[in-house]
């Protein structure tokens, strides 16, 4: 919950290191404009990333050149959007932007399973399969996988009707969308949960993958001295009437990229661990939705 919050006075803690604090009546009069704004949560919002882009400037000192090189590097990042291509959303998630909105407008707590992002690769809508089926459109060399899902309120109510939605990457490393030689749709599809809030498909083990790294973002990680990789995980999108909708991943244990995810995804508890028998693994996993009317 972020409303209720106001700046009665402009923080002043960004000084210089003799004290003095650059232009302070610049901040003033820019929020000051804005007083008349109609719609208060945008007068809100407004205020407060002034305030903190002025308190950067100054706590930066930004050079001309560092402004420049800013302006072009953003220039790039819309360049690089596409119907395919969200470039902005790298650059959020690799900044760690997505996981903080994210745990802004997501409570976690007894029986509720932890959101983590939704990433680029949600492609909307998916064909509804039956329980047991597959989610591939062709052959693929990996380890079979079955995933047995229950969905339940956070007091362990089961919940029928469910829509499941899931998605992963190929053995190559690439989503779909990513990869014109995969049929469309695959290693994707969508569910819906029995009475006892059950779902189950057959899909391969997922792999580690780079995000997309031969853009801006990927030109910002490699100066950053960072890796674009993302441990192997499987997403999960979970509505249902009366219950808040759940964007998860689950990951899977001994993954090298775990503790370094280029997007800052995993927590403890959305890790996995298959059960293997006679090279086919195994994961079962329960969902807790938070019930809209207990929010
Ligand atoms: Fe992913």
């Amino acid at each position: 919950m972020v409303g209720g919050r106001r700046t009665e006075s402009f923080p002043m803690q960004h000084a210089k290191p003799s004290g003095e604090i650059v232009f302070p009546e610049l901040t003033e009069d820019v929020v000051g404009r804005i007083a008349a704004t109609a719609d208060a949560r945008v007068r809100e919002v407004m205020e407060l990333l002034i305030l903190h882009l002025h308190a950067f400037v100054r706590e930066a000192s930004l050079t001309n050149e560092e402004w420049k090189n800013a302006v072009a590097f953003l220039t790039r990042t819309g360049q690089m959007c596409s119907d395919n291509r969200q470039e902005f959303i790298l650059l959020s998630d690799i900044l760690g932007v997505s996981m903080l909105v994210d745990a802004v407008n997501n409570s976690a707590g007894t029986g509720l399973t932890d959101s983590t992002v939704l990433g680029p690769f949600y492609a909307g809508p998916q064909r509804e399969l039956t329980h047991g089926d597959t989610i591939l459109l062709r052959e693929e060399d990996g380890p079979p996988l079955i995933v047995e899902g229950t969905v339940t309120s956070q007091n362990g109510e089961p919940i029928g009707d469910a829509l499941v939605e899931v998605w992963q990457t190929a053995p190559n490393q690439l989503y779909d969308v990513q990869d014109d030689a995969q049929p469309d749709g695959h290693l994707r599809a969508s569910f819906r949960t029995d009475e006892r809030g059950k779902f189950s498909f057959k899909s391969i083990l997922p792999v580690s993958y780079p995000i997309p790294d031969d853009g801006p973002a990927g030109q910002l990680l490699q100066m950053m001295g960072r890796h674009p990789f993302r441990p192997a995980h499987v997403h999960f999108m979970i509505s249902a009437r009366g219950y808040r909708m759940l964007v998860t991943h689950l990951f899977l244990s001994g993954d090298a990229y775990l503790d370094s995810d280029a997007v800052f995804g995993v927590k403890p508890s959305l890790i996995v661990t298959p059960e293997e028998r006679d090279g086919l693994h195994r994961i079962v996993y329960h969902f807790g939705l938070e019930s809209l009317d207990e929010a």
